[in-house]
C-alpha cells in the first residue's frame, strides 16, 4: 500500500474515452504509480480497467478521483463515491480529492469534510484532499474537524503561473501541492526559454517544466496518450536543473491563469 502521493503521476482530463485504458496501462508499464481521474472526466470505468489491464499490482498503484462541485453535501458526496468506486472497480480508491470548493461557500467544508471521513469509513476511499482551493479556504478547510489530513490541494502551476502565494501558503500548512496543466496548454513546448534549458541539458521542454516543479517540492500530473510521451516525462525525474535554468524559468511567471471556470473560488 502506498503511504504518501508519489511525486509524478499521469492526468486522464480531455483523454479520448477509447484511449484513457490504453493509456493508463501504458504508463503503468513505464513505472507512473499514480493515476489522477475525476468523475466530471467521465472515464473512471476506462482508467479501472487501465489499472487492471497493467499486471501492475493494484497495492502498488495510487488512484485519485474527484467530486464534482454539485455533489459536495453529505448524502450527495457518499453516493458519487459509491459509484466512482463501482465504475473504477479496483477496491478502496487512494484518494477523493473535492474537486472544485463549493460555490459561495453553499456546502460547508466542515459537512464536506465529514462525509470524506464516512467514505473512509465504508471502505470507498483512503484519503482525501481538495482542488482548486484558495489560501483562506484553505486555511479554513485545514482548521475544520478532520482538516489535518487533508493530503494534497490540487492547483495549476506551471512556468507562466508559478503561484507563489498559494504554493507557500498551502506548503506552510503542511499540504502538498499536486501541480496540473504543468506545460500551460502545450506552450511550454515552444517557449524559447524553456527550449534553450532544454537543449543544454540534452532535454526536453515538457521534462524542464517537470524538473521544475519537481525541484518545489510539487507533485507534477501530466497527461499524454502517447507511450513515447509518457516514457521521457517520466524520465523527467531525473534532470536536476542548476541554480541559474530555475532562476530563468522562474521569470517566465506571467500569473496567466487556464483553468478559470465561472464557479472558479476569488483567486
Ligand atoms: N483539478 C483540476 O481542476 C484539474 C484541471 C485540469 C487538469 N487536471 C489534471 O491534471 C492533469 C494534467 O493536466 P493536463 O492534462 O493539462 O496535462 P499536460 O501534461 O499539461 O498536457 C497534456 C497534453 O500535453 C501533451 N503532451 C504531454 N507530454 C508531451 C510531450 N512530452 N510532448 C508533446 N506533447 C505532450 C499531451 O498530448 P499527447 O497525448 O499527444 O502526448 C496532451 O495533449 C489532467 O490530465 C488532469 O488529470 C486537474
Amino acid at each position: 500500500m502506498i503511504e504518501t502521493i508519489p511525486s509524478f503521476g499521469l492526468g486522464t482530463f480531455r483523454v479520448d474515452a477509447a484511449k484513457t485504458a490504453q493509456a493508463v496501462s501504458s504508463a503503468l508499464q513505464i513505472g507512473y504509480r499514480h493515476i489522477d481521474t475525476a468523475q466530471y472526466y467521465n472515464n473512471e470505468v476506462a482508467v479501472g480497467q487501465g489499472v487492471r489491464d497493467s499486471g501492475v499490482p493494484r497495492d502498488d498503484i495510487w488512484v485519485t478521483t474527484k467530486v464534482w462541485w454539485d455533489r459536495l453535501g453529505r448524502d450527495a458526496l457518499i453516493a458519487s463515491l459509491k459509484d466512482s468506486h463501482a465504475k473504477l472497480d479496483i477496491g478502496t480508491l487512494d484518494l477523493a480529492l473535492v474537486h472544485w470548493p463549493s460555490p459561495q461557500g453553499a456546502v460547508p467544508i466542515a459537512e464536506t469534510l465529514a462525509a470524506m471521513q464516512e467514505a473512509q469509513k465504508l471502505g470507498l476511499i483512503r484519503h482525501y484532499g481538495v482542488s482548486n482551493f484558495t489560501a483562506p479556504l484553505l486555511q479554513e478547510a485545514v482548521k475544520a474537524p478532520g482538516g489535518k489530513d487533508i493530503v494534497t490541494n490540487q492547483i495549476e502551476v506551471s512556468p507562466f503561473l508559478a503561484n507563489r502565494k498559494l504554493v507557500d501558503a498551502t506548503q506552510a500548512l503542511g499540504v502538498k501541492v499536486t501541480a496540473y496543466m504543468p506545460l500551460s496548454e502545450g506552450r511550454a513546448h515552444n517557449d524559447s526559454t524553456i527550449k534553450s534549458i532544454a537543449e543544454k541539458h540534452g532535454a526536453t521542454p515538457a521534462q524542464v517544466a517537470f524538473a521544475w516543479l519537481l525541484s518545489r517540492d510539487i507533485v507534477v500530473l501530466s497527461a499524454s496518450t502517447n507511450a513515447e510521451h509518457q516514457k521521457t516525462n517520466w524520465d523527467a525525474q531525473k534532470l536536476k536543473l542548476d541554480a541559474s535554468d530555475i532562476a530563468r524559468i522562474d521569470a517566465l511567471d506571467e500569473g496567466r491563469r487556464n483553468a478559470n471556470p465561472s464557479f472558479a473560488p476569488k483567486w
